[in-house]
């Protein structure tokens, strides 16, 4: 069986999970048709992606029963606000096609407006207290957000999904989400931003120390970083459209990477983010308005 993490109000997740971040709408569905039939039973999307059409489909081709599947989707900034955020709710599971979402999340903080961050996550604890979603919690906030946040509001995130790979640990945050029993989720788990945002380094996949680990347990360096992630205990979501690579980024649970390996790759942070800062992005910077059902 799939290893799962325990949320903090007692929900299971599994431990490796499908992103959808950059797949575009039409090969959606078949990303998720590959991804279940390979055995992931966790679908990360978000409403910004404007591909929860797509994962609704793959979910309902699949044969896979919608109860066996951990759906996660995110509201967009453009979305908050009490009202507004119960509304992006509707629209997301109106594209999804199904009346529940396991775990929803706010996308971003945003920093210009904190006062409607938090109305959006008012917002996402009257859909947990209706059953409408079994948890909630948050991305991209930075511990001076967690802090504002936690101090605001009465439910604790289950879960605060951030930029993490072996380049970027952001240790910080991880320790914050500790202290609160908060999962971290790695997004860009095995650095995919680091190859198609790079800014000229060498990408994690190329990475010596990662692929010589690789070499030693016959194993990809995806698999690699997705076993650290494992041990670590971190909960990771990578992305890929090609059904061999689906495959291998799940083939995971059949070694078992030393402490010297675990530490090799923790030495490798460089702490720099290749994604773009939290406090940056602003409604007007973004300039995404999602579209009703
Ligand atoms: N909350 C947020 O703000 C946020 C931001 C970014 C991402 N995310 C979530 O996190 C998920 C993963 O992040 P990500 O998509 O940025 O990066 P990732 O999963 O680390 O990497 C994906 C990239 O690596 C390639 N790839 C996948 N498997 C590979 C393998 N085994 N060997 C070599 N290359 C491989 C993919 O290309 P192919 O598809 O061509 O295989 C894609 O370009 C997203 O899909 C999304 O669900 C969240």
């Amino acid at each position: 069986m799939t290893p799962t993490f325990e949320l903090n109000n007692g929900v299971t997740i599994p431990a490796v999970g499908f992103g959808v971040f950059q797949t575009p709408p039409d090969v959606t569905a078949t990303a998720v048709v590959d991804a279940l039939g390979v055995g992931y039973r966790h679908i990360d999307t978000a409403s910004a992606y404007g591909n929860e059409r797509g994962v609704g489909e793959g979910i309902r081709n699949s044969g896979v029963d919608r109860n066996d599947i951990f759906i996660e989707s995110k509201v967009w900034i453009s979305d908050y606000g009490y009202g507004s955020t119960l509304h992006a709710f509707e629209k997301a599971t109106g594209k999804l096609g199904f009346d529940t979402i396991d775990l929803y999340i706010l996308h971003q903080p945003l920093s210009s407006s904190f006062d409607k961050t938090l109305e959006a996550y008012r917002a996402l604890e009257t859909l947990l207290g209706d059953g409408r979603v079994r948890a909630i919690g948050v991305s991209n906030f930075m511990p001076d957000h967690m802090y504002r946040l936690l101090s605001a509001t009465e439910i604790v995130p289950a879960v605060n999904q951030i930029e993490l790979h072996p380049y970027f640990l952001q240790r910080d945050v991880q320790a914050v989400n500790a202290q609160h029993g908060i999962l971290t989720q790695a997004w860009s788990p095995i650095g995919g931003i680091t190859s198609y945002r790079s800014s000229g380094g060498t990408s994690t996949f190329e990475n010596p120390t990662i692929v010589g680990i690789g070499e030693k347990y016959g194993k990809s360096p995806a698999q690699v970083m997705l076993r650290w992630h494992l041990q670590e205990g971190r909960q990771s979501i990578p992305k890929s459209v090609r059904p061999e690579r689906i495959a291998e980024n799940f083939d995971i649970f059949d070694f078992e990477l030393d402490e010297a390996d675990l530490l090799a790759v923790d030495r490798l942070d460089a702490g720099v983010r290749a994604g773009p800062d939290p406090d940056l992005i602003t409604l007007e910077n973004t300039a995404l308005l999602i579209p009703e059902a």
